[in-house]
Formats: C-alpha cells, structure tokens, sequence
C-alpha cells in the first residue's frame, strides 16, 4: 500500500522521530544522491515562501528534480467533486490529473487551504485526500487543515534547542494570537498534536472557548497526551498560561463557530489584540523559547523584541523545514543514510 504524509497521527512517534534523526543528519551534510533520478511534483494552490523553496532546493540536493505547478494559474484548475457536470472553471478532474501526474512523478505534494466557507465541507480535506485516493504515489501535506512539515521541523528545533530527544514535562503554551484576517486553524491543530505526541504539558490559550479547535484535533490532543504521559488543557487566562512556560508557540486562527461568516467573529477577534506575544508575558515564563511557522506579522503577532529574541526559534524552525522534508522525501521514496 502507498504510504503518504498527510497527518502525522498515522505515523508512530518512533517513525517521526527517525525522520528527525535522518534530518539532523541531512542538516550536518546536505548533499546526498538520496533521490537521484527521481522527481517530484510539488501542486500549490495557495502561495508560499519556505515551502515552495525548501521543498524545490531539498529536492534539488538529493539529485531529485521537482516540478512546480500552480491550478488555475499557469495549470489548469482542477474539478474535485466526484461526478461533476464540469460546467464551470474547471477544465480536468482530480481523477486525471493525479493519475497523470502519479505516471511523471515519484512523489506528489500538495497545499490546498481551506475555502474558508464551510467548516463542515473544509474539515473534510477533500483536495489531499483526491490526490491521495488517484495519484498512486506517495502525497505529502505542504499544508491543509494540518501542517505535517512544520510540526517535524518544530519538534526538531525544539530537540535542538534543549539538546535532548526528551521533552517530557516541558510546560508548552500553544497561543493565539490577534491577526487582521481569520486564519487557518491548520499550524494550531498540527502544534496540539505534535507537542501532546512528545509529552510535553500542553496548554491551549485562546480568547474563550469559541476558538478552540476542531473537536477532532482536540480529541487528538487529548489522547496523545494520555498516551505519552503529558497533559493537555485549555486555559483562557493569559497569565497562568504563560506562568513557568519553556515554550511558547504563536499562532492566529479564525473562530470556527463564526466559519463562513467572519463580519461577526471581527469584532471578537479586533477585543483580543492584547494576546500579541510581548516581553511582558515572556518574562512570566520560565526563560521559554519564542516559535511561529512564519509568515508573522511583526507587532501584530508578536513584538520585534520577542522575534528578534536569544529565545527565538522562529528562523531555525524555518531553516528545518528543508532538512525534515528531504529525510520525509528520502523515507517515501529514496534511501536512507
Ligand atoms: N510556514 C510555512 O509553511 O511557510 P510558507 O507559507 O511561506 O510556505
């Protein structure tokens, strides 16, 4: 059976960790013929920065080829709904332009965003799991409803960072944070089930209790911390939260109660700009890492001082991305050394 990368609950956390220590490895001798011959189609339809170009050169390092495609840019744009009367934009369906792809390629990764509509609808990461059901080579999230990559290049900088593969009983605050426009929950679902996977003691601060996350990252939080002897709560107070915290990680999303009709949840999420990570909350912790997948807006997320801190992760989380995709790429379709 075709492994993908969509979720990183369906790989153990010994999995995941070998692809960590592979990627430590890649990050001390980044030029290998892993994927010699081999190509890679990486399908965008949202733009990027880190994960177009880490991907491409990753790829580019290993001897790989990677092919970059846009739908309805410079590709044509893709039909997703089973039976379709394809009167609309759309000009070919996922059925074929998976399979064709899946017949030049090795590997097929995709970003597709939510519509920002329809929770019910978005929730169901129909556009992935296309790719997944037709292509017949392996698909990997460049981010969906979740972010795979950045949860390992997280967990990576975080090894990293403390110098141990164990962070169990580390105090990890994932925050929301204020951002003009609601924001995909996908980098806040991917961190609740990371940091619970690697049993740290988790807290969720949100505004109230209409920003908690989709109930089935919830569940997976709860269940992973359950399972690797951490703790996952929700608290909606900022300073108990950040109070003793080693890390702390940004991220803004939109309300899912209000999905589809933001002119509401605006005024909610305009009274909550004071969660913006500054060094007054930073001092309540004890001396804790500062990360955010970026991008960030500076002084709306967090201030110039946290990003720009000793405690700062921001830029070496970013950087691992390329290295924890090329030992992803190296683990599905190459080899290992
Ligand atoms: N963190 C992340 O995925 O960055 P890009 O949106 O720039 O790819």
């Amino acid at each position: 059976m075709t492994r993908h990368f969509i979720t990183t609950q369906d790989w153990s956390f010994g999995d995941l960790s070998a692809l960590i220590d592979h990627a430590v490895r890649l990050k001390e001798r980044p030029i290998q013929p892993l994927l010699a011959g081999r190509t890679v189609a990486l399908v965008f339809f949202n733009p990027s920065l880190r994960t177009r170009a880490s991907f491409e050169i990753g790829a580019w390092q290993m001897g790989a080829h990677a092919v970059v495609l846009e739908p309805g840019g410079a590709a044509w744009p893709i039909e997703f709904a089973d039976g379709a009367i394809m009167d609309g934009v759309a000009e070919e369906h996922v059925r074929e332009a998976a399979r064709v792809l899946g017949r030049y390629c090795d590997l097929i990764a995709v970003r597709c965003f939510p519509k920002f509509r329809d929770w019910s609808v978005d929730r169901e990461d129909t556009v992935i799991r296309a790719f997944a059901a037709h292509a017949g080579v392996p698909v990997v999230n460049m981010e969906t409803i979740t972010h795979p990559c950045q949860e390992l290049a997280h967990l990576m900088a975080l090894r990293e960072h403390f110098g141990t593969d164990d962070l169990g009983g580390k105090k990890y605050v994932l925050t929301w944070t204020y951002h003009p426009k609601p924001l995909n929950t996908a980098v806040a679902n991917s961190a609740a089930m990371i940091a619970t996977r690697a049993g740290m003691d988790v807290t969720l601060l949100c505004p109230d209790e209409r920003f908690l996350l989709d109930e089935r990252y919830m569940d997976a939080a709860a269940r992973n911390a359950a399972d690797s002897g951490g703790s996952f709560t929700v608290s909606h107070d900022i300073e108990s939260a950040y109070s003793g915290a080693d890390v702390v990680y940004a991220k803004s999303w939109g309300a899912i109660p209000f999905y589809g009709r933001w002119e509401d949840e605006k005024p909610i999420r305009d009274a909550n700009r004071h969660f913006i990570v500054d060094e007054q909350k930073m001092a309540l912790t004890n001396n804790a890492v500062f990360s955010h997948c970026l991008p960030a807006r500076r002084n709306i997320k967090a201030t110039d001082a946290v990003m720009d801190s000793p405690g700062s992760l921001i830029i070496e989380e970013a950087a691992n991305r390329l290295h924890v995709q090329k030992a992803l790429m190296a683990s599905l379709i190459g080899g290992q050394n």
